[in-house]
């Protein structure tokens, strides 16, 4: 693509730092203050038929995948209908039960990953109803599905995605809040979330003025062999993702587990050479993971948590700003983007050109 780097170094930088306004956009025309919900005019859903779904299923492939963990959650949270997500790609040959009560949702940037096209034409034949959740408009999941949101992040040039996740992750927090007010979700949580939503740019903007710090630290770990992620429900996605997008650019070995899994197996690897990235919100869950974070102290593991306070047991935190606790997942990747890119570019490699990646993957 022949897109201008606006003075950024590469377009991962680039797409980084234009997050608030691609969150903007997402949200743009979209609110309704009078009913606290939201109107996605593509959706093709009445509501009548919003409050006949019994499941949803989310398919998406790498990092879209990871957008979908985390938007299973939202609607789980916010719509209390029972969602889950799975690769498209292995969906797709597990001779799958397709359900009519079920609605499914493909996820995608591009909009022409085959695994995912291949699924929803497989479902499609099968008589279920998929809408889609893409960033490029007309391509050709968009064109299958029977509608869907438009996730409006821009052209998105670096291999890795960055802004498109965030971006399809806020859009599924306006789903979610769309099938939320059609179902149970109060008109008090409707606003909260609401203003929760239009907190977002600025944050994001907040998080990104931290840029020295993360890359400080991010040159301070770039030496490592492997690193370990960890976070618990809603912070489980974003430990994922975070590690996906350090080994796709660093080529750093990573792996995400759910912090209450590390004593069934993982914690036999921790020791002063496998630092850990551990993601811990300010929410029900802090005890737990603080515990988690004293289980790997206790072996000598070095930490960084991303975090909305200072974690004592942390040998580093960032501190990002507390939105409500659904949408803090959206908020907590973003210095993980840095971190990333940091370490990254601390080792010299080809940023916006990973060895052995293509952008879209559009053959079996
Ligand atoms: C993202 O950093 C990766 N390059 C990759 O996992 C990507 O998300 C995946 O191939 C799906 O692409 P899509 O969103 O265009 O369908």
């Amino acid at each position: 693509a022949s897109y201008d780097m606006g003075g950024h170094d590469t377009f991962m930088h680039k797409e980084i730092s234009e997050q608030p306004d691609a969150v903007d956009r997402v949200l743009r025309g979209r609110i309704d203050d009078r009913f606290s919900t939201v109107h996605l005019g593509g959706l093709n859903l009445d509501p009548r038929e919003a409050r006949t779904i019994r499941r949803i299923k989310i398919l998406g492939c790498g990092t879209s995948y990871h957008a979908g963990l985390i938007g299973a959650g939202l609607i789980e949270s916010m719509a209390r209908i029972p969602a889950d997500a799975e690769p498209a790609s292995e969906f797709r040959y597990r001779n799958p039960v397709v359900d009519p009560d079920t609605l499914y949702i493909a996820v995608s940037q591009s909009g022409e990953t085959y695994d995912v096209l291949a699924a929803v034409q497989e479902l499609k034949r099968k008589g279920a109803r998929v809408l889609g959740v893409v960033n490029v408009v007309g391509s050709a999941i968009a064109r299958e599905a029977d509608g869907g949101v438009y996730v409006h992040a821009g052209p998105e040039v670096c291999v890795v995605s960055t802004k498109c996740f965030t971006n399809t992750v806020t859009a599924f927090a306006l789903l979610a809040l769309h099938l939320g007010r059609i179902r149970d979700l109060s008109v008090t949580d409707g606003k909260r979330i609401i203003e929760g939503l239009r907190r977002l740019p600025a944050q994001i903007e907040e998080i990104l003025k931290g840029e020295d710090e993360i890359k400080r630290l991010a040159e301070e770990y770039a030496g490592a062999q492997s690193m370990m992620f960890i976070g618990r429900v809603r912070g489980y996605p974003v430990a994922l993702e975070a590690s996906l997008k350090l080994k796709e650019i660093s080529y750093i070995h990573a792996e995400a587990y759910p912090a209450s899994e590390l004593k069934h197996g993982p914690l036999a690897l921790i020791e002063p050479a496998l630092p850990t990235v551990a993601i811990v919100p300010d929410d029900d869950l802090l005890e737990k993971n603080r515990a988690a974070l004293e289980e790997i102290k206790a072996r000598s593991g070095r930490i960084l948590a991303v975090a909305h306070q200072v974690q004592e047991k942390a040998d580093h935190t960032l501190v990002v700003p507390k939105n409500e606790d659904e949408l803090d997942p959206i908020l907590m990747g973003i210095p993980l983007q840095l971190f990333a890119y940091h370490t990254a570019l601390a080792m010299g490699r080809d940023i916006d050109k990973p060895r052995n990646l293509a952008k879209s993957v559009t053959v079996e």
